[in-house]
């Protein structure tokens, strides 16, 4: 795992520009190191997989919906709003449960044991409710989930599958939903200057851990992999 440290000590509530610039940073990074699909073994397709979806069945809506009770301004809560109702409209954990099972993917306990440290460290981050941290929280991981599409999509097809709504669906509109939450996070930095002191990427930190336990959930607490 290559872990880039996040630096809020450079970070200024003013310009939200050096917020989103940090998060690109970080997704960029994650997504350079994700492992080469071509020499991953069918366990650890279908293991990246089934995780994954534990992971964002279940999830993805609540954390959405923490933002959504965390954040203050009418355009963020607007925003946060219109993104909800297309996941519940849609049915996104059913479109992704097809995803899972169409690749012969669909999660066990163990998978569900692999990810919950760190899926139980996102969980309570989330519910303090700290605006600022929150928003850009799940600005990496809409940014980090359409860019993860081609790889996911990927390793689908070398498992037999042929269902790619899931992945196709969240390689477009999840765009829309990153440029949606940077525009909800700056009108949210305008009315939260006390966040100033905190730190505003402890939630992409913990996602950024849970994500790459997904991948590989050998990897060891300090963020370097298991040799075993
Ligand atoms: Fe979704």
């Amino acid at each position: 795992m290559n872990t880039t440290t996040l630096n809020p000590q450079t970070t200024s509530l003013s310009p939200g520009t050096s917020i989103q610039q940090q998060v690109n940073e970080s997704i960029s990074n994650l997504l350079a190191s994700l492992p080469d699909p071509e020499k991953l073994s069918a366990e650890q397709r279908r293991g990246i997989i089934a995780r994954y979806t534990s992971v964002l069945e279940g999830n993805f809506i609540y954390w959405m919906t923490g933002a959504y009770l965390s954040v203050r301004s009418e355009e963020a809560r607007s925003i946060i709003l219109d993104n909800l109702h297309e996941e519940v409209r849609d049915s996104h954990p059913a479109m992704l449960r097809r995803f899972a099972l169409a690749a012969h993917a669909a999660p066990t306990d163990s998978d569900a044991l692999a990810v919950y440290r760190d899926l139980t460290n996102v969980r309570l981050f989330v519910g303090r409710l700290s605006t600022v941290p929150l928003v850009i929280t799940m600005a990496f991981f809409e940014g980090f989930i359409q860019k993860f599409m081609s790889f996911l999509a990927g390793i689908a097809v070398a498992q037999g599958s042929k269902e790619m709504e899931y992945t196709d669906v969240h390689g477009v509109c999840d765009v829309a939903h990153t440029a949606g939450l940077f525009r909800a996070l700056d009108a949210e930095i305008a009315l939260n200057s006390s966040d100033s002191d905190n730190n505003l990427f402890e939630g992409v930190q913990l996602l950024r851990k849970l994500i790459e336990r997904i991948v590989n959930p050998d990897m060891v607490s300090n963020g370097t992999h298991a040799t075993a």
